[in-house]
């Protein structure tokens, strides 16, 4: 039997995949190059805007047409639009035979080796898919799932109503599973949780905190970036910022989602921190870590936006001048406060335009920034040949700059290379032959 995987989504979501490609792995499955030549067909969706839900329909599209040309075929959907969703999918899309949500990956081997070939939905939050036997895409880089769920009531975000509330994994367990995959070679670990810097408040009878974990991480031989997302700005509290300044492998990059620079705006998202209190994040990090690349996430047109509140927005990014950003327009989601507000809907032209000034803005202070680089070396996690030129390669910095660069080394390898030149989202340089780091073999 073989099974094909597409993700859609975060980061969350491609740990989740690796991980159902490791149960199905585990239950002698082999994974097939293309939808066509695959018994099984699985999605892992997103539902965060909705963008994400339009584009899974039309590659559902491409299910069903495979499905009728092999009933014996099995079609599987899972993921936060699953559970968004729920019985409905099977209401919806009849050729699906199994759906689950993200608290129960692990139903789906019991639905494969179950004679019951009626339709089965799984959506209880149940489990940890970071438990789950793991195929990872990259043998040097991993993920570590350290909660799940979200307890934040943020109003535009459908994400805690399909993760459900947010549990902690131990910290023995956390410690333990990255000492076993340093030994399987990983040098480069990203944390994940929805909320990821609230990690701990639940465990019981101890607490743990976010900082804790990180040091504990850091402590592991083989283990050389240690990266984490997403973290919350109302969580980021001194021990994790300088932790930043402290431990070795963590690395100097932290991704600080604003959504609104202005603190009406902020309390109508409910995010808990006005942009003082942001902006207070902001200089605790800069004076602990000064040469930190800072990223973030923005909504525009958000339903009350004024222009006024925009451009708070913009004086925000100008003000931090962040290394890049993620910028989106609001989009309403079922079952969500804002997603049923009537009231001052910024008009689709509006938000359209807001988001291209935005854009511009962040771009160029992002092309700023990067300019620091040009004429330092940069330790470098080599991932593969460059997109644009097979002939150079490509990778990280520890600044999360993707790095195109003429060198000799090997994918997993840490290369160091002097940076040449700098756009607002790449720099490019010459790898440094002699200091090369091997990857283990
Ligand atoms: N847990 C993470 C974010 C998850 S979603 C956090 O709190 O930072 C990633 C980003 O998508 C969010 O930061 C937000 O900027 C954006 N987003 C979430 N819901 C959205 C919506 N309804 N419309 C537009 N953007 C949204
Ligand atoms: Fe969504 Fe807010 Fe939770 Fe992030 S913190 S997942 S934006 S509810
Ligand atoms: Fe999407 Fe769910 Fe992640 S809605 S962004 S896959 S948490």
């Amino acid at each position: 039997m073989r099974y094909h995987v597409t993700t859609f989504g975060c980061q969350m979501n491609e740990h989740d995949s690796e991980r159902m490609r490791g149960m199905l792995d585990a239950l002698g499955y082999q994974e097939a190059g293309t939808r066509e030549d695959a018994d099984l067909i699985l999605f892992n969706t997103c539902s965060i805007r909705e963008t994400a839900d339009s584009r899974l329909v039309a590659h559902l599209g491409e299910a069903k047409r495979l499905k009728r040309e092999n009933p014996e075929r099995i079609v599987g959907v899972g993921g936060c639009w699953a559970q968004s969703l729920k019985d409905e999918v099977f209401e919806r899309f009849p050729f699906v035979d199994v759906a689950f949500g993200p608290g129960q990956v692990n139903r789906l081997a019991d639905f494969l080796l179950s004679d019951n070939l009626g339709a089965q939905g799984y959506f209880e939050f149940e489990s940890f898919t970071g438990d789950l036997p793991a195929k990872r895409l990259r043998a040097v880089q991993g993920w570590l799932q350290v909660s799940v769920g979200c307890n934040c009531r943020c109003s535009y975000c459908i994400v805690p109503s399909t993760r459900g509330r947010e549990v902690s994994r131990a910290l023995a367990d956390l410690v333990a599973q990255a000492h076993s995959m340093a030994s399987d070679g990983v040098r480069e670990l990203t944390l994940l949780g929805q909320n990821v810097n609230s990690y701990g408040r639940d465990l019981r009878p101890e607490r743990a905190t976010f900082a804790e974990l990180l040091r504990q991480i850091d402590d592991v031989p083989g283990i050389e970036r240690i990266r984490y997302t997403s973290p919350h700005p109302k969580d980021m509290r001194e021990d994790v910022v300088r932790a930043h300044a402290e431990l070795a492998s963590l690395c100097e990059h932290i991704h600080l989602p604003l959504q609104s620079g202005s603190s009406r705006i902020l309390r109508a998202m409910r995010r808990t921190y006005d942009r003082e209190r942001y902006l207070d994040r902001v200089a605790l990090i800069r004076e602990h870590v000064p040469d930190v690349s800072l990223t973030t996430d923005i909504i525009v047109g958000f339903p009350g936006e004024t222009e006024s509140d925009f451009e708070q927005t913009l004086e925000v990014v100008d003000r931090v001048s962040y290394d890049g950003a993620f910028t989106f327009i609001f989009s309403p989601r079922r079952g969500t406060q804002a997603g049923e507000l009537t009231d001052g809907l910024v008009p689709h032209e509006v938000k359209v335009a807001r988001l291209e000034r935005l854009v511009e803005l962040v771009q160029r202070r992002a092309r700023e920034r990067a300019e620091r680089f040009v004429g330092r070396t940069v330790e470098v996690l080599v991932e593969g040949a460059s997109r644009t030129d097979p002939d150079r390669l490509r990778g990280r910095s520890r600044h999360n700059k993707v790095v195109n660069f003429t060198g000799l080394a090997r994918p997993g390898d840490l290369a160091q290379v002097d940076i040449t030149s700098a756009t607002s989202q790449t720099l490019a340089g010459d790898e440094r032959i002699l200091t090369r780091a091997a990857a283990p073999a």
